[in-house]
This record gives C-alpha cells, structure tokens and sequence, in this order.
C-alpha cells in the first residue's frame, strides 16, 4: 500500500476537529483507570508525601472516602498499598497475614461501604518487612524465592478472606502466580483475580514510592536479582507465557511509559487483559515539569494516559485516577 502526496494528504483529516474524532483511533475512558491508593494505619488526617505533590496517605477512613469519591466518578477499581506503623515491621514480614491488619479491615470496610468498585491489593512484602525487600531473604540478603511463595500464599488468602476482589502478586518470584491460584481454588475462592505483575523491573522510578509507604531507608541492597533488567523485553514474553499458564487473568507492566514496548509487545503476542503502572517516578517527574512551569499540566497529564491507551493497555494503575475521571466526564 503505497500513499502519495497530492493524492494522499494525511493532513486533509487533521484540518478539524469533527474529522480528527472521527478518526481518532483509541479512547480514553473513565473505565479505564485505576486508583492507586496509599493506607495509613495512623491518625486520621492526610500525609502528603513530598516527592509526590498533590498526594497524600490517606487513614482508614480517609482511604475509603476516596474509594468513594473514586466510584462515583464511575473508576472501576482502586489498587491500594500500606503504610504500616515500622514497629509493627519485621524479618518475615508477618503483619502481611495478619487477618486483622490494615489491608483486610480496609478491604473489608471498603466492600460494605463502596460495593460497586473493585478492590486490588499488593502482594509482596516490602511494606512489611524490616529489610524492605519483597519476601524472606538469607543471610547474604539474597530474597529465597519458594520460601518467600509460601509467605505470599498465606499473605493472598489473608486477603481475600477479607474479601479482596483482585491480588496483584507484584515480587517477581518464579512460580507464585501458580501457588497463589492452587490456594485461591482450594479455598473455594473461584472469583478471586490475579493481575500479574507479570513484567516488573528493577526500576529506579520506584522512588517516591518507597518514600510514600515507608520502605526507602529500609531497603538494604536493590531488586535485582527478582526484578527484570530494564535492557530485556525477551524474557517478558516468557515471564507472561508462564504467569498466563499459571492462573493469571490480568498482566501488568511496570513502569508505565518508560517500558511502554514492552507492554506493546505482550498485548500483540498474547491479546490478554493488559494494563500499565504509572509509577510514582513517573508522576514525581511530571508534576516537577509542571510545577517549574516547564510542562503544560492540563496537557501532559492526560496525553501520558493517552500514550497507555494507544499502546494497547486496557487500562492504567495511576495516582492521577480521581483527576483523569473529572476531565474525561461521564
Ligand atoms: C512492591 C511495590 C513497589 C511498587 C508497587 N509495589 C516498589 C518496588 O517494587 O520496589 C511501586 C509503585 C510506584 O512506584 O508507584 N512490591
């Protein structure tokens, strides 16, 4: 198919604006974001983070307020995270199972008080362990991967006892995503998602996050030996082929944009659910632009959402949810 000019003018269709929505090829919807939330287990007032502006901690209530907020906009789900009290922090990371800690009771408060939206939760250790790293690790630090499975089984069915909609297993460990659904279906838990953190790599985008939940002095070390180098793409496919084989129902990338390929190539290859994880880097690094006036925010917040959609994700895990929803309307 050979186009050309004068015949072809790409342009002819961009001259206004009726005809560039009518040829608009993607589009973003409310349906397809995804509220990413950080829980406190303190006082009831907000923490704003401060590597993240316009973002805070929000308590119990406050969390659930916004998960509130979040459906009435008509966002189908929230992904939500802990900030838990360090004390409570330790070598195994047991506050993860704790069937009365923050992340079930906020499950649990959540589906009573806000049914119509989904509820996502974490899988992984950090925000529970002393060493903040995903699972249980040796002596040399090094994260054990089938010892730090069983751990992440027990974490999954403390949630979803509680009534979890969607687990997010997001440590990278071989084999988990098949351990966590044999759990799900022995406890009679048949609805119960898993979104695979299915390509997750060794980011330094991860930043503020830390900050935001509390594991950044922690860490001792990085995540290289469980998260993917930033260089592959191959070894996605291979990571997704056996998380799908596994139980998965829904895949992740992390980071967004910088490993949007990345998500492009696993949607083309296995034309599952797909989504992006607008990490706490990337929305640090826009709202720094914007703020400094060097980035138009009303521009680049939603255009950065856009280039998700036209990449071929489904959807989009985002601090930015409740604000992408009041500008896209009903
Ligand atoms: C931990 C986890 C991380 C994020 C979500 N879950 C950080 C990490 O792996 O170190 C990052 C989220 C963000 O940066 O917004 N398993």
């Amino acid at each position: 198919m050979t186009q050309y000019f004068p015949d072809f003018r790409p342009r002819r269709t961009r001259s206004q604006d009726w005809s560039r929505r009518l040829v608009r090829e993607k589009t973003l919807t409310r349906d397809d974001l995804i509220l990413s939330l950080i829980v406190h287990d303190g006082e009831d007032a907000p923490q704003p983070i401060p590597s993240m502006p316009g973002i805070s901690r929000h308590s119990l209530k406050g969390a659930v307020e916004q998960a509130k907020i979040a459906a009435d906009l008509g966002i189908p789900m929230i992904s939500v995270f802990p900030h838990i009290n360090p004390a409570k922090k330790d070598e195994l990371g047991t506050e993860a199972f704790n069937p009365d800690g923050l992340i079930p009771q906020f499950i649990a408060e959540v589906k009573a008080k806000v049914p119509n939206i989904g509820v996502m939760c974490d899988v992984a250790l950090d925000t529970y362990t002393s060493h903040g790293h995903d699972g249980l690790i040796d002596e040399t630090g090094y994260m054990l991967n089938d010892e730090t499975t069983e751990a992440l089984v027990k974490q999954a069915l403390a949630q979803a006892e509680a009534g979890v909609d969607v687990v997010g297993p997001s440590d990278m460990c071989d084999g988990r995503i098949g351990a966590i659904r044999q759990a799900l279906e022995e406890n009679d838990f048949i609805n119960t998602k898993i979104m695979a953190y299915a390509a997750k790599y060794a980011s330094g985008f991860y930043g503020p996050y830390r900050d935001a939940v509390g594991s950044k002095g922690a860490l001792k070390g990085d995540k290289k030996t469980y998260q993917m180098d930033p260089l592959n793409s191959d070894e996605a496919l291979i990571e997704v082929a056996m998380d799908i084989e596994e139980g998965a129902d829904m895949l992740l990338v992390k980071p967004g944009l910088p490993y949007i390929d990345v998500l492009r190539r696993i949607k083309d290859e296995f034309k599952m659910p797909t989504f992006a994880f607008q990490v706490s880097g990337e929305y640090a690094m826009l709202e720094a632009a914007i703020a400094n006036g060097w980035l138009d925010g009303e521009r680049v917040r939603m255009e950065a959402l856009q280039c998700f959609k036209r990449a071929g994700a489904d959807g989009i895990i985002t601090y930015w949810a409740i604000e992408a929803a009041k500008r896209l309307g009903a």
